[in-house]
């Protein structure tokens, strides 16, 4: 059965967001197949990160609990798929909870907004690549929120004594509101 939802807010992440942000991605890092880096990276490197995001106008939020704001419970963001030009609608995302809050709404609200904000920029096409074809809580909450599988790599990555697959799910945004 679902946990209990606490009510929660999505809102920007801010820079002293990012050391709740660093913790939740290093858990992730070290313990699931959900992102295939090995080392998780430095507040640091996090902090760069999240720079080149929100520098470029795009979207990076987070989920705090209503009682408390200066708490992040998950985080969610989006860039664009590929550099070159003619990929300017079609955005990649990504999306984490921390390990205490999983199943409690977070990754549906962060990623309802993350949608909502990409769609307002116009965004076309959003895309999630998603690693380990058995990552049940990923491909559910992507499925709840619209997206398709598309495609799937096979075997392309080994983390934790596994080859694991890259399952990817897209889902086609309605033209921005007038
Ligand atoms: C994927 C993840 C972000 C989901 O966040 P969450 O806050 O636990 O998800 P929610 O509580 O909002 O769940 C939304 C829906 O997703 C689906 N879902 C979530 N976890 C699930 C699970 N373990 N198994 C099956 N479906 C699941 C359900 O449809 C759920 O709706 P419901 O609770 O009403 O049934 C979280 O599990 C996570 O951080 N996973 C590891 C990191 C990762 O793989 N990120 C994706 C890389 S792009």
């Amino acid at each position: 059965m679902a946990a209990e939802r606490p009510p929660m807010i999505i809102r920007p992440c801010f820079q002293q967001d990012l050391e709740y942000v660093q913790l939740i991605y290093a858990h992730h890092v070290l313990s699931g197949a959900g992102t295939f880096e090995i080392e998780p990276p430095s507040l640091e490197e996090m902090t760069e990160r999240w720079s080149r995001i929100v520098d470029k106008g795009w979207p990076f939020l987070v989920a705090s609990p209503l009682s408390d704001l200066s708490r992040v419970l998950g985080f969610a963001y989006a860039v664009q798929y590929r550099d070159r030009a003619a990929y300017s609608k079609t955005f990649e995302s990504s999306v984490y909870v921390g390990p205490t809050t999983q199943r409690q709404g977070a990754g549906a609200l962060l990623m309802s907004e993350l949608l909502t904000s990409l769609r307002s920029d116009g965004v076309r096409e959003v895309l999630a690549f998603i690693g380990d074809s058995y990552n049940a809580g990923s491909i559910g909450l992507h499925k709840k929120l619209g997206f398709n599988v598309v495609g799937k790599l096979e075997n392309v990555g080994e983390k934790h004594g596994r080859v694991l697959d890259v399952v990817i799910m897209q889902r086609t945004l309605p033209p921005p509101k007038a």
